[in-house]
């Protein structure tokens, strides 16, 4: 059993790696961008994969990675993991009929509830407090399913066609353009000092320093990484500004620890 995980701001990386400690506490789960994630899928029966949910849809990282290596996934066993700030609709679904063209066997799905991650809108920002108790809720649900897995009964979320519905005609349809290809839009501000963490973190290695700032090429795939992690909150991407920068483990902290968004 091995994991493998997409996740701009925490939430896919502890929901992931919460689930697979309780199923086999040896899995490994391996982030994509990082060396090693194609022979895990050739070396192991059963994946788990985990991506946040993007417009309702797979983020194109992902999507790039399950095409490339079409002919890896052939008899593997995959259960599908998203991530998502309030609707996905089959967020799941999106990944496994795609797998499922390429010979896998979906073994379930589960669309969990986290922290909004888009850090440069106000929309679907919550208090900390709530954001505490959304990640206790959904820590509660990892482990309702870890308990349902180990006795066989995989979860189905976000597979089925009236959830194939819910996605389309809920959001995919009128953000289609946004997930059919890398993005090319992240705009990196004056406030950079080309400190570099942005370009250490991109899992598609589209950010790089040069002449003391950092430059974004075309390959982003709007996972807020970099983002969430500026020092000087230089780089935004669907939004003008950074409303407040979204990483689990400041949700997670506790309460005297959150900082008040600058
Ligand atoms: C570009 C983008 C699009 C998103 N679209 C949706 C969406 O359609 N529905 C939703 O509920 N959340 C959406 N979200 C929120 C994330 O799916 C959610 O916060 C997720 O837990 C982030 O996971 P991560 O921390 O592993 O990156 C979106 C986030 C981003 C950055």
């Amino acid at each position: 059993m091995v994991g493998i995980y997409l996740s701009g701001t925490g939430n896919t990386e502890h929901c992931l790696k919460k689930l697979l400690e309780g199923l086999d506490p040896q899995a490994e789960a391996i982030s994509l961008g990082s060396a090693g994630t194609a022979s895990a899928v050739a070396e192991n029966e059963e994946i788990f994969l985990a991506y946040p949910t993007q417009f309702s849809n797979i983020p194109y990282m992902v999507r790039d990675f399950i095409d490339s290596h079409g002919t890896l996934w052939k008899g593997k066993k995959v259960f599908c993991l998203t991530t998502m700030g309030l609707f996905s609709g089959d967020g799941t679904g999106c990944a496994a009929r795609l797998l499922r063209k390429y010979g896998a066997e979906i073994t379930g799905g589960l669309q969990i509830v986290m922290p909004d991650s888009v850090c440069d809108s106000k929309m679907l920002k919550k208090s900390p407090e709530k954001n505490r108790e959304i990640i206790a809720e959904a820590d509660r649900k990892i482990e309702k399913s870890i308990g349902e897995i180990a006795a066989g009964r995989y979860p189905r979320e976000g597979l089925s066609f009236p959830a194939h519905l819910a996605g389309l005609f809920g959001q995919r349809l009128w953000f289609f353009g946004k997930t059919r290809n890398y993005s090319k839009k992240l705009k990196i501000g004056d406030a950079c000092v080309g400190c570099g963490l942005c370009a250490g973190r991109c899992p598609t290695g589209n950010l790089s320093v040069r002449d003391g700032k950092a430059v974004a090429g075309e390959r982003c795939t709007m996972c807020y990484s970099c983002i969430s992690l500026c020092p000087k909150q230089a780089i935004t991407l669907l939004g003008k500004s950074v409303v407040e920068q979204c990483r689990y483990e400041r949700f997670a902290a506790p309460a005297a620890e959150v900082k008040p968004a600058e």
